[in-house]
């Protein structure tokens, strides 16, 4: 069985983090969403992976590498322009050949894995198999109707949902997909969609199996996601030090502190993850944070949040609350009165004072 994995796309919601990087390799806990994804095809026994990749292929390629370090081997398959997930498997196609394939979205997170959807698969052969969440509105979802654990109809962002149960983004396919997204015509958005091609299956009479997520599910689209699967990934932190902490310094609960950084003079509360070479001083970090690489913290008080590498924070009088701090980024308070504010913030940034 062969992996497909799309980190594709324009990451339009992300901005303007998604300017400079690809969505897919925004890191939670300190790692890329994306190694998370190849973590659970390699994990479900896939190792030759093909990847879709867009305008940021020469970013993913860097961080993914040729897939020795996760012990599989990764294709790359460029697509001029995100022009729909059928439209990813259309170009694979030579990839892919007549193999079945797990397809997974490269910004999306499980936990519970895929290797259950795959044993379903490969265990019942039916043309394809997708994955399901029960939510209370899923008008932004592929949405599916499912009798005796078959799917009968799909509708992608229906305005009447018929039921609610969301696709996620998890699929199991056999060649006969290659017939269904070669009929296919864009759609009102001018995407080749996936449903479009599961629904050609189901008119066709093809069996599509379905399968409801155990664990939990986390589309990360928007910044807020971002920080719901940063959370979600914490609760499984393993405490570790390999850092140096000062005696003045307080660790408590769940904190794993990377190689080569120092904490001075500050109080840490897990679940909260320090990156390669931070400098933490005189600051207070809170649950559910994590710190990148190099980042610099100096009077800062920060919980719930997300600060890539290489940012430095200083002097700030407020305690920051569930942010999204991009990379490079620099934010210092000033001293004295009166209080006034100066930015320097790029297009599409947004801030609440
Ligand atoms: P989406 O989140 O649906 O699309 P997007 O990345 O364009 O984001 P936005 O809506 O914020 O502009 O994509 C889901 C995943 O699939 C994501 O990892 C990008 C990838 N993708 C492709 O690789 N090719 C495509 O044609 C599309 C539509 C998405």
């Amino acid at each position: 069985m062969k992996g497909l994995i799309l980190a594709g796309g324009t990451g339009s919601r992300l901005r303007p983090l998604t300017y400079t990087g690809a969505k897919q390799l925004l890191p939670v806990g300190n790692r890329p969403i994306l190694f998370y994804a190849v973590d659970d095809m390699v994990r479900a026994g896939v190792t030759d992976i093909g990847v879709v990749v867009g305008e940021t292929a020469p970013l993913i390629e860097a961080a993914l590498g040729d897939g020795t370090q996760f012990e599989c081997h990764f294709t790359y398959i460029p697509q001029e322009a995100p022009l729909g997930l059928a439209h990813a498997v259309k170009i694979s196609q030579l990839f892919l050949g007549t193999d079945p394939f797990l397809m997974v979205l490269g910004d999306n997170l499980l936990r519970g894995g895929v290797a259950p959807l795959v044993q379903r698969f490969q265990q019942q052969h039916p043309a394809a198999a997708v994955l399901l969440t029960q939510i209370e509105d899923p008008r932004q979802f592929g949405v599916a109707v499912v009798e005796a654990g078959r799917v009968v109809r799909l509708v992608e962002k229906p305005e009447h949902p018929p039921s609610n149960l969301a696709l996620v983004g998890a699929y199991c396919f056999d060649a006969r997909i290659h017939e269904a997204v070669s009929s296919l015509r864009p759609s009102g958005r001018g995407e080749l969609e996936i449903t479009d091609a599961i629904q050609w299956l189901v008119d066709h009479n093809e069996p599509v199996d379905a399968a409801e997520v155990t664990g939990w599910w986390k589309d990360t689209g928007r910044p807020e996601d971002v920080l719901d699967a940063n959370r979600l990934i914490l609760d499984d932190l393993k405490s570790q030090n390999d850092g140096s902490v000062d005696a003045d310094s307080q660790l408590t609960g769940r904190v794993a502190v990377a190689t080569g950084a120092i904490i001075e003079h500050s109080t840490i509360r897990g679940p909260a993850t320090i990156g390669e070479g931070a400098v933490i001083i005189d600051s207070y970090i809170g649950p559910y944070t994590s710190i990148g690489p190099r980042v610099h913290l100096r009077s800062v008080e920060i919980e719930l949040s997300v600060v890539l590498p290489d940012s430095r924070l200083e002097n700030i009088g407020e305690r920051i609350d569930q942010s999204l701090i991009g990379q490079g980024v620099d934010v210092r308070g000033r001293q004295g009165r009166p209080k006034t504010v100066r930015l320097v913030l790029g297009d599409h940034s947004r801030i609440e004072i």
